[in-house]
């Protein structure tokens, strides 16, 4: 395991991903009855932008310092842009929230969060980061996803694994079809990056023929997707999405494509 979130903090894709969960944690802290999310990849928790890694990217900088500074970003961005504000106290963006974080702050009491990381170092950073706010676990994502969904409370699980492994991107089908076995209505979100196309759509068809839910898909290209060594874009696959978040996940896909795509960069939101 060699990937590093603390290099790619805060970047194009963590835009996209961040403020779209917090679309969705904002839509599904409405419904009735304890929520729980299971973050599967969860990091490191916060990012030190300063930092030799996220400094030797530069990623932050073309990312969330462009966010920050922009005086027009959507209202899709509020919840990142003030728990970023609150993380640094209001003055610069020094650090950077991650995933479990963004959750917690979204959390009702009697709602939960698991978090699993397997790096030892990333795992007892976010442990000593969320003390109580959520159970927090040493173990591998995909596995625990399955194992601990409630079968019937509403549900939210958030999938983002590193892509290291050519497996990764069955592993998530395969963990979002488990995770809707057992719960019907579980929304699950998965975040992929997107290089090629032909891997993209080998993906959506393994997604469509093994998960039969309502899936929105969220595109966001930096630009074409030609070279499978590059990260061109991201995306997101999100099953049985909650009514009405098509608008905002897409205000939030545009306007990263627009304003740190190439040539004005490309947006798409729709369903599979
Ligand atoms: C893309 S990063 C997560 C970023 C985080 N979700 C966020 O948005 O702030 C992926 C993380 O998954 C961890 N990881 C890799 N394989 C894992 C597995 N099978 N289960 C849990 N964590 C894993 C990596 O160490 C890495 O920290």
């Amino acid at each position: 395991m060699n990937y590093r979130h603390a290099f790619h903090a805060g970047n194009f894709a963590d835009l996209a991903k961040h403020a779209a969960l917090t679309v969705l944690l904002d839509r599904m802290t409405r419904i009735a009855g304890p929520l729980t999310v299971i973050d599967t990849h969860a990091g490191a928790g916060a990012y030190d932008l300063t930092g030799d890694m996220a400094r030797r990217s530069g990623e932050a900088e073309a990312g969330i310092v462009r966010l920050m500074g922009a005086g027009d970003a959507p209202e899709a961005f509020e919840v990142l842009i003030a728990a970023t504000a609150r993380i640094n106290e209001g003055a610069g963006v020094r650090l950077y929230p991650g995933s479990p974080m963004l959750i917690a702050a979204s959390l009702r009491p009697g709602d939960r969060l698991i978090a699993c990381e397997l790096r030892p170092d990333d795992h007892a950073h976010l442990a000593n980061l969320m003390g109580e706010r959520a159970e927090i676990l040493q173990a591998d994502g995909f596995a625990i996803a399955p194992a601990r969904i409630p079968g019937k409370t509403p549900v939210l699980i958030h999938i983002d694994p590193p892509y290291e492994r050519g497996d990764d991107y069955r592993r998530c089908v395969q963990a979002a079809a488990e995770a809707v076995a057992k719960n019907s209505a579980a929304c699950v979100m998965i975040w992929l990056p997107l290089k090629d196309l032909e891997t993209f759509d080998r993906f959506l068809r393994d997604l469509e023929t093994s998960v039969r839910r309502p899936v929105l898909i969220a595109e966001t290209r930096l630009r074409p997707l030609d070279d499978p060594l590059k990260m061109n874009g991201c995306a997101l696959a999100i099953l049985s999405p909650p009514a009405g978040i098509e608008g905002p996940v897409g205000e939030i896909c545009r306007w990263i494509a627009h304003n740190l795509g190439q040539n004005g960069g490309e947006a798409r939101v729709w369903n599979l």
